[in-house]
C-alpha cells in the first residue's frame, strides 16, 4: 500500500461522496452535504477535511472542525477493502493535530449507539464515551 493523508478540497467532492457510500455513511447531498456548503467549509480556517489515499485512490476521510470551544472528527470512514489496519487512528490523529494547533483542548466525536467498530475505534485513540449525555439537535428541514 502507497499510503498518503492530505488536505481535500472541493475539486475531491466526487470521491468524499463514494468513500461515504462505500463505507456505508448516510449523507444530505441536498443538505449540509452540498457541494456549494462543503466548499465553504473547505474554506473555513477553522474546518479540515483529510483523505487517505491508497496511490491516487481515496480510501478514507475525516473531518476536523473546531467551534471555539471544542474541537470535533466527524465523518471518519474507511474503505469496507482497508478496513482493520489502523487506517482510522491515524486519520483520527492527523485531525488531532489540527485541532490541537488552533488551541483545541478537548476533542469530541459523536457516534451512534450501536456504531460498535466506531466506539472501539475512538476508545483505543484515548476516547471516553460519556453515557449519561444525548444529543439534542434543531433542524431547518430533514433534508439537512
Ligand atoms: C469505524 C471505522 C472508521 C474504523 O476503521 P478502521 O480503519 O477499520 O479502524 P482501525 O483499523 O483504525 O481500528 C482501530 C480500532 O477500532 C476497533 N475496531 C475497528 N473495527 C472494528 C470492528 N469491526 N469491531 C470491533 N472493533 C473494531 C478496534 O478496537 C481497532 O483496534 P484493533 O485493530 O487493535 O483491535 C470503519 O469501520 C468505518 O468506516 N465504518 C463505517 C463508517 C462509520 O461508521 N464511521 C464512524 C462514524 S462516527
Amino acid at each position: 500500500m502507497d499510503k498518503h493523508i492530505r488536505r481535500l478540497t472541493i475539486a475531491d467532492y466526487d470521491h468524499i461522496l463514494k468513500v461515504w457510500s462505500d463505507a456505508g455513511l448516510p449523507f444530505k447531498p441536498k443538505g449540509r452535504d452540498s457541494r456549494a456548503r462543503m466548499a465553504v467549509e473547505m474554506a473555513a480556517p477553522h474546518c479540515a477535511f483529510f483523505g487517505l489515499f491508497d496511490k491516487d485512490i481515496m480510501i478514507g476521510m475525516a473531518i476536523a472542525n473546531w467551534d471555539g470551544r471544542r474541537g470535533w472528527v466527524n465523518r471518519v470512514a474507511i474503505d469496507p477493502e482497508y478496513r482493520g489496519r489502523g487506517l482510522a487512528g491515524e486519520l483520527i490523529r492527523e485531525c488531532e493535530k489540527f485541532l490541537e494547533s488552533l488551541g483545541a483542548l478537548i476533542i469530541c466525536a459523536l457516534i451512534e449507539d450501536m456504531n460498535f467498530p466506531s466506539m472501539d475505534c475512538f476508545e483505543k485513540e484515548g476516547y471516553v464515551c460519556m453515557k449519561e449525555i444525548l444529543y439534542f439537535s434543531k433542524r431547518r428541514s430533514p433534508e439537512v
